[in-house]
This record gives structure tokens, C-alpha cells and sequence, in this order.
């Protein structure tokens, strides 16, 4: 079965920090989801909420904060005292982390009304190519066609996923205009026959999020590529993880 583990381990560590991200590495797994969007100052920050509220010890809008700001936060005591050195990481450093480690990344762009979709994508290109990690190691994905759209255009030989709670009527057109390698789906609303579908049309699937094992075997056995959990302590790892 192929894991990724969704804002890195995130049932045994902060969301979106550094200590999620080697968690994943510690425990045999090479793939990473991880939300970025971008500070006040246009740096490319890991984190999936618009505010800070919920995931660390301040109060703000992320869009609003410096990066030296959002970075002198406590992004760990929230989930326990035991991570009360974690910050809010840059794309840099988690890319930075990501090859120490030989992690694979799931770079979600995250996208709030209002944001510069054209913006964000080019500071993350800008980080990319900057941290000269292997663009074979990277996948985008996004809730964004334009993001997409973008991306296709600044760095093409980079996978692009497209991601989907309800799958709209059109998808297979959509999946076609972005050239995607993948769709990813919320499992509560994908069937079978919608997964054999995608895969006969030439698409890779992930669902995100399934937390139970009993659940991830049933899609897995359904045919799905990629399993996005929370949880991927609760499968034995095998050789074949991924
Ligand atoms: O990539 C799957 C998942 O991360 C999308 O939703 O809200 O957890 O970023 P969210
Ligand atoms: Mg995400």
C-alpha cells in the first residue's frame, strides 16, 4: 500500500513542522503532503490554515505576518509541551529536510479568497529552483485549476494533481486541460466505479483523508495509488511503501 502522510505525521506530531516531516522519514515512509502558502513579506511558509490560531501560540492571518513574525511562534505546544521547539517551517527548509531525508513532497498550493494565485506560484518556483532539490522528488497538487495552470507553465516536468472533494461532472476535461498525472479525491465522496474510470482514462488516484485502516484497505483493494492519512502508523510497513 502507498502512503503519504498527510501534513507530514500528523497524529504524532504537529501538523506541518519539521518533527512531522522526519517522523515520516523515521518510520520508513518517503512521501509528505504539505500546505503552502505565502507570508506578508512573499516567502513561501507550511502552513494549512488562513490564520495561526489553531497551530500555534499566536493570533493572526498568515497572508498578514511577516515570515520572521510567523516564525517566532510556538507551532508545537498546541498538539504537546514535547514540541514546544517546532515553528512554522519555510518551503526552503522543508525542501531542505525533504532531501536530507529522501523524502518525496506533496506541495499542496493552498489558496484562500483573495490570494495571488500567480504570486504564490512563482515564489514557489523561485524556492524550487533555489534549493536545487530533484524535481523527480516533487509533486504539485491543488484545489486550484489556475494554480495549476500555472505551474504547468513554470515548471512543467514537476507531476500535477488535481484535487477534489465532490468530482465536478467535467473532471476527466479538467484533468485534461492542466495535463494531470493524478486526481485526488476525498474518499467519502469517490466509488469504485469513479476510480476505475480515472484509471482507464490514464490517471493516477489518491484519496485523501482515510485515518482507518479498515477503510484504507478497502480502497486500496479498489485501486487507488496513493492513500493520504493522518495515520500511517496504522499500516505494517512493507518494503513496498511508498
Ligand atoms: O492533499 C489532500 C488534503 O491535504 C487536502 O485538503 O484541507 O487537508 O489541505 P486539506
Ligand atoms: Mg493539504
Amino acid at each position: 500500500m502507498k502512503l503519504t502522510a498527510h501534513r507530514g505525521v500528523s497524529s504524532l506530531a504537529p501538523e506541518n513542522t519539521l518533527a512531522a516531516f522526519k517522523k515520516t522519514a523515521e518510520m520508513g515512509y518517503q512521501w509528505i503532503e504539505i500546505d503552502v502558502q505565502l507570508s506578508l513579506d512573499r516567502v513561501p511558509v507550511v502552513i494549512h490554515d488562513q490564520s495561526v490560531n489553531r497551530c500555534t501560540n499566536g493570533e493572526g492571518v498568515v497572508g498578514e505576518m511577516s515570515l520572521a513574525n510567523l516564525q517566532s511562534l510556538d507551532a508545537g505546544s498546541w498538539f504537546s509541551e514535547a514540541f514546544n521547539k517546532e515553528h512554522i517551517p519555510s518551503l526552503e527548509e522543508t525542501l531542505l529536510l525533504a532531501n536530507e531525508h529522501n523524502l518525496k513532497v506533496n506541495i499542496e498550493i493552498k489558496l484562500y479568497p483573495e490570494d495571488d494565485i500567480a504570486l504564490l506560484c512563482e515564489r514557489i518556483t523561485t524556492v524550487i529552483v533555489f534549493s536545487q532539490i530533484d524535481t523527480t522528488q516533487l509533486l504539485f497538487s491543488s484545489f486550484s485549476l489556475q494554480a495549476l495552470k500555472h505551474m504547468r507553465r513554470l515548471l512543467p516536468q514537476i507531476p500535477r494533481g488535481f484535487l477534489c472533494e465532490q468530482i465536478p461532472q467535467n473532471c476527466l476535461d479538467l484533468l485534461q486541460e492542466i495535463d494531470a498525472y493524478s486526481v485526488h479525491c476525498d474518499y467519502l465522496f469517490l466509488n469504485k466505479q469513479q476510480i476505475s474510470e480515472f484509471k482507464q482514462a490514464g490517471y493516477q488516484v489518491f484519496c485523501y483523508t482515510i485515518n482507518d485502516p479498515q477503510k484504507m484497505s478497502e480502497y486500496w483493494d479498489w485501486g487507488v495509488d496513493m492513500i493520504i492519512t493522518d495515520k500511517p502508523q496504522t499500516q505494517v510497513p512493507t518494503g513496498k511503501n511508498c
